[in-house]
């Protein structure tokens, strides 16, 4: 039996009354998560999800983990990547899972990053109107953002993410040991969305991520839970004022509508990470707000040089990508879940930890910015 010492993580809430849920951050999560999970179980049943990739380290720990707790399980491993985030996949997902046998008080249990993540998520949402779930989330980008808050969806032909539902997990597990076995690119790309918090709303948060961004990604343990845990406070604190996104919530997007516009443009592919694609993202929310006089150029040529230090694109020009697409990304945009009346929504910042909501982004501007955007 494993000796767990609680000092080494950190148990979090998300206040969400009848819908409240615990994020524990730590290491061994997955070694002692039958323990975790069992508490919050309905029934002695659970069905894991997770991808080839993931499975080959992570999953024979976590099904011995439950087999400890005496919970029967079942196993869906999907292919990896975002192309399994479809309509046609999902399809498979859901039939895959009821063959499980499973009942309303069953428990699914998301093992992977924001794929596994999302489509388990919308899974649990959606089959026998609604069914319990776990996420354990296997990336940085996960653990700081994706698994919490009860977004869950699908891609669209239309569109990322653009079938989906708010339905909040019971429990979340962000074991920091599985960081260690995560190709260095997606642990930048997480590491990008880490730093979005500090950007958005805790300058202090941005100037400890100046600090400890290479102990961070160094995978030093303090630094790392540290990180995870002040931006999962974060989250937990906008998800309990906002579940739904009707107003401050949607300044977590910082980035996503410039990021989810380039993601669209290289087809959604591992040209570019959807942590790459949000860093460059916020770096056009800079530089577009420097354009119309919000922003101070020297607010995101700090925020820049600190990206750039760490490794991730911080141009487009990084990536293979330049102002010539200016057209196709307004359309791009012109697509995102926040268009209000056909008009964009942007979220700017005025100063680094201080970022708010644009209703009405001027077309003609962004597309003279992006026109030049390099
Ligand atoms: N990833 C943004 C949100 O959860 O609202």
């Amino acid at each position: 039996m494993t000796t767990v010492l609680e000092t080494d993580r950190e148990r979090l809430r998300v206040a969400l009354g009848e819908r409240a849920y615990d994020i524990v951050v730590g290491p061994r999560l997955i070694e002692t998560a039958g323990g975790e999970i069992l508490p919050v179980m309905c029934r002695r049943h659970a069905v894991v999800v997770t991808d080839e990739h993931v499975a080959q380290h992570w999953l024979k720990p976590l099904q011995a983990s439950l087999a400890a707790a005496d919970i029967a399980q079942h196993t869906v491993v999907l292919p990896p990547g975002e192309e399994t985030k479809d309509l046609d996949h999902f399809g498979r997902l859901a039939g895959e899972i009821l063959a499980c046998g499973i009942e309303r008080g069953s428990m699914l249990v998301a093992l992977g990053g924001g794929v596994v993540g999302d489509l388990t998520g919308f899974a649990a949402a959606t089959l026998l109107r609604g069914i319990d779930f776990v996420q354990i989330p296997t990336t940085l980008l996960a653990q700081v953002d994706s698994s919490v808050g009860g977004k869950t969806g699908i891609n669209a032909a239309a569109g990322k993410n653009l079938i989906g539902a708010f339905y909040q997990p019971r429990l979340v597990l962000a074991d920091t040991d599985v960081l260690t076995t995560l190709p260095r690119r997606e642990l930048l790309a997480g590491y990008a969305e880490t730093v979005k918090y500090g950007l958005i709303r805790d300058a202090e948060f941005f100037a400890w991520c100046e600090r400890q961004g290479n102990a961070l990604c160094a995978l030093q343990p303090d630094p790392l839970r540290y990180a995870i845990v002040t931006s999962c406070r974060m989250k937990a604190a906008v998800v309990a004022a906002d579940e739904r996104e009707e107003g401050d919530r949607a300044l977590l997007n910082f980035g996503h509508t410039f990021g989810h516009a380039l993601e669209s443009e290289t087809g959604f592919s591992s040209r570019l990470l959807h942590g790459e694609a949000v860093a460059l993202g916020m770096m056009l929310a800079f530089d577009f707000a420097a354009r119309l006089g919000i922003a101070a150029a020297a607010e995101g040529e700090r925020a820049r040089r600190h990206f750039a230090e760490t490794g991730l694109p911080t141009r487009l020009a990084d990536v293979g990508l330049s102002g010539a697409a200016a057209e196709r990304l307004l359309a791009h945009m012109g697509k995102d879940k926040k268009v209000r009346d056909g008009k964009i929504t942007l979220i700017l910042p005025r100063r680094i930890g201080d970022a708010f909501v644009m209703k009405d982004a001027p077309a003609d501007e962004l597309r003279a910015f992006l026109a030049t955007a390099a």
